[in-house]
């Protein structure tokens, strides 16, 4: 629905400090069956991303992002609980991700979920800051 995209671009836009072109959200959000919303009265708080490898029985998650407003209030908690759930329904066994070395919020939320960390990748953003390859086993 473009106004859920609507919505989903204006919290990207406002958290992430290189947000994805409009177009490639769009993109995303179009065509993406492992793209998830939280919402709150009929309002998206929150959304998150992966893309899955049916052949691996992986996941990778692309990106995580609550409503500023929202934030600390256990909204990703709920939205990524549920992704995890139907990702293991898919038949995945595992999910992996990048975090930057410095997101003290998403690795709480990760680490709160059982992720664990398995390597450093140097530089990985564009401004030079290293990024945490961190991995949850489901079974
Ligand atoms: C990371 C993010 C998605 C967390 O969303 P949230 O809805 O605030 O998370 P929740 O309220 O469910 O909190 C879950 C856990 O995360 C951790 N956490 C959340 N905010 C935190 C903070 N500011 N500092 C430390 N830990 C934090 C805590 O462990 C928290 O659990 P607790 O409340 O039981 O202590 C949110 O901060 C965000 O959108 N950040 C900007 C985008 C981003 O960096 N995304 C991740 C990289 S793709």
């Amino acid at each position: 629905m473009a106004t859920d995209f609507h919505q989903i671009y204006s919290i990207q836009k406002a958290n992430f400090p290189y947000p994805w072109k409009k177009e490639d959200l769009h993109q995303e959000f179009e065509k993406n069956n492992n793209f998830y919303v939280e919402k709150v009265q009929d309002q998206i708080v929150a959304y998150c991303f992966f893309r899955v490898s049916c052949l691996e029985e992986m996941a990778h998650l692309i990106q995580i992002c609550t409503k500023k407003n929202k934030i600390k209030t256990g909204i990703a908690t709920t939205l990524l609980r549920k992704a995890i759930y139907d990702l293991c329904a898919q038949g995945c066994k595992r999910l992996f991700l990048e975090v930057a070395h410095d997101n003290q919020a998403a690795i709480g939320l990760y680490r709160k979920f059982g992720f664990k960390r398995l390597n450093t990748i140097k530089k990985f953003y564009r401004d030079g800051k290293d990024a945490y390859v961190m991995q949850l086993e489901f079974v």
